[in-house]
């Protein structure tokens, strides 16, 4: 099928206030992939016409006049006849799919006739304009894609593509109120409401992606204006982050020492570059024991545990003449105390609830936290002054920190490549004394760590009453388990926390077989492919030694 096949005349349901930039004869294609085929690709082209760079154009099959006129008109009968599905957790997609075939049969006299290939055009047009995202529903299926910003109208969308990273699209939104509609509707689809009287919207989508709105031109300039940021339905393992280079076994290895001992450390670094993610994913190294309470304002944190409670903050919202309170990550932070987690995870500190964090730290909790900065001295400074007001004595408590960040990569053919990197990684002694642990070389693109010199080591083997070439010798077997992990193919967060608590699982029954017996060395044990096969979903059920811990009743 042709998909830049073109009847002429723009018979487009989509391009009402919207217009979308055709490609030329002579452009260069750089990459070219489907997102939905055979309705949709992307051609990335590069062209002296077109302006430096890349530039992503999100292309369509078109339907002709008639498919069109059909298209318009089970629109219309469903936008009066879709009731709610009558079952629970039925897919939107799927779901508007099916009415639209029942409409097809139930109309088939009025609606007219057309082939298979007909009708699944059509389908796929009405499925994009009920339950999708219309014209950006392409872009929005992109894998590719991280996030998409619009900056008013008359201006070109720009993505963030995992390959090509920022580059302007062949769509912009040319009238103002299309574009209103349409923030109107994401605002509808995140639960939310934006308007004249509240133009700030920061809210979640059902696919859980991120979204931050302006409304007209209360707050911006050029109109209206959104950026979403996608959500991986597959998070970031940390098997992927050591595979993509952003840290080593041995750095991995390192956070689970300290995770395993209720050690506390906080991820720094700009925006995007990748602490959530890596927060996410050196959460599959818990023992499975602990109780999370994550804290979040838009909830991304997905702890693959069962002893999980999540809470995020809400801002306040006025019905009628009743105003609802704002519940801050301050307020949040406070109440999560009495559920007595043995981790706090707070998913970005910006303000007071530093502060609160702080003071859990000091009462025997563990903490873990992602902070927007550019080094630990400006992490520091912001921690110690207001709104944050941390006492210089606690800054310590907080006993590692991780600084991760987008680079450039050495690269031989001449091509620059970017790259996240876990830069530095710190243990804090006070807060003006830091040790680092862990350092990336530019130059080669390698890790240089030096973990015999942990001073938290020294405080893991003083609690456990080893010495610290015992707690030297456990990381390495770790690292050297992680190896076998990364080895084995088995990637996906899951399966990969599966492997850790099979890990701690034989630890244990070593333990108790050989009480007596010096310990064997773990990575003896070969990590297969098959075991993986296993049910993965840890319920409690399938792990009873990692049963929920029973909370006891509070004196
Ligand atoms: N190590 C990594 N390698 C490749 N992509 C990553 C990595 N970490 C994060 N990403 C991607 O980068 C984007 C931003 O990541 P995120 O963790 O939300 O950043 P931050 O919390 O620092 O703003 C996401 O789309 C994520 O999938
Ligand atoms: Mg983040």
């Amino acid at each position: 099928m042709d998909l830049l096949r073109r009847n002429g005349k723009s018979t487009d349901p989509r391009d009402v206030g919207v217009s979308i930039e055709e490609p030329e004869e002579g452009y260069q294609v750089v990459d070219e992939y489907h997102v939905k085929e055979p309705f949709s690709k992307v051609s990335i082209f590069k062209s002296a016409k077109l302006g430096a760079g890349l530039h992503y154009f999100s292309i369509e099959y078109p339907l002709v006049e008639d498919e069109y006129e059909t298209y318009q008109k089970m629109v219309k009968i469903l936008s009066k006849e879709l009731e709610p599905p009558t079952e629970e957790g039925v897919e939107p997609e799927r779901y508007v799919f099916e009415q639209a075939e029942r409409i097809a049969e139930k109309y088939y006299r009025s609606l007219g006739k057309f082939d298979q290939n007909g009708w699944e055009r059509i389908f796929y047009y009405v499925v994009r304009a009920l339950a999708g995202y219309g014209r950006l529903d392409p872009i929005m299926n992109d894998p590719n894609i991280e996030d998409i910003s619009c900056n008013g109208v008359n201006v070109p969308l720009y993505v963030w593509h995992r390959k090509h990273e920022s580059i302007p699209t062949n769509i912009r939104f040319t009238s103002e109120q299309t574009l209103n509609d349409f923030i109107v509707k994401l605002a509808h689809k995140s639960s939310k409401h934006i308007s004249s009287a509240q133009p700030l919207l920061d809210g979640m989508l059902p696919e859980k992606h991120r979204l931050a709105a302006t409304f007209m031109n209360e707050v911006s300039t050029k109109g209206s204006t959104f950026c979403i940021r996608k959500f991986r339905a597959d998070p970031l393992s940390i098997v992927d982050l050591i595979k993509f280079g952003t840290l080593n076994e041995r750095i991995a290895a390192y956070f689970w020492m300290l995770l395993e001992n209720k050690l506390s450390f906080m991820i720094i670094g700009g925006t995007g570059a990748g602490k959530t993610s890596t927060l996410n994913a050196t959460l599959s190294l818990m023992s499975g024991n602990d109780k999370i309470v994550t804290v979040e304002e838009v909830p991304e944190l997905r702890p693959p545990v069962s002893n999980w409670t999540q809470l995020n903050s809400r801002q306040s919202f006025q019905f009628g003449t009743e105003a609802s309170k704002n519940i801050t990550l301050f307020d949040l932070v406070k109440v999560c105390l009495r559920y007595r987690p043995d981790y706090i995870i707070v998913g970005e500190v910006r303000g007071e609830e530093a502060y609160t964090l702080f003071q859990a730290l000091a009462t025997g909790h563990g903490g873990l936290c992602t902070m927007h900065a550019d080094s630990l001295d400006g992490v520091i400074k912001r921690l110690t002054s207001p709104p944050m007001n941390v006492s210089e004595v606690y800054i310590p408590l907080m006993n590692s920190a991780l600084h991760i960040q987008r680079v450039e990569l050495p690269s031989s053919k001449g091509k620059t490549i970017f790259g996240r990197r876990v830069r530095t990684v710190w243990e804090i002694e006070d807060f003006d004394k830091y040790r680092v642990v862990a350092t990336w070389n530019p130059s080669t693109d390698t890790f240089e760590t030096k973990m015999e010199d942990s001073l938290l080591f020294e405080r893991i083997a003083l609690n456990r009453g080893t010495s610290k070439e015992e707690v030297v010798r456990e990381l390495n077997n770790r690292e050297a388990y992680l190896k076998e992990i990364v080895r084995s193919g088995v990637h996906d967060q899951r399966e990969v926390t599966f492997k850790i608590l099979s890990y701690y699982i034989d630890r244990r029954e070593e333990k108790d077989e050989h009480s007596r017996e010096p310990r064997k060395k773990y990575h003896k044990k070969r990590v297969s492919k098959t075991e993986t096969e296993a049910p993965l979903i840890l319920e409690e059920a399938q792990l009873p030694e990692m049963a929920v811990r029973e909370v006891e009743p509070r004196a």
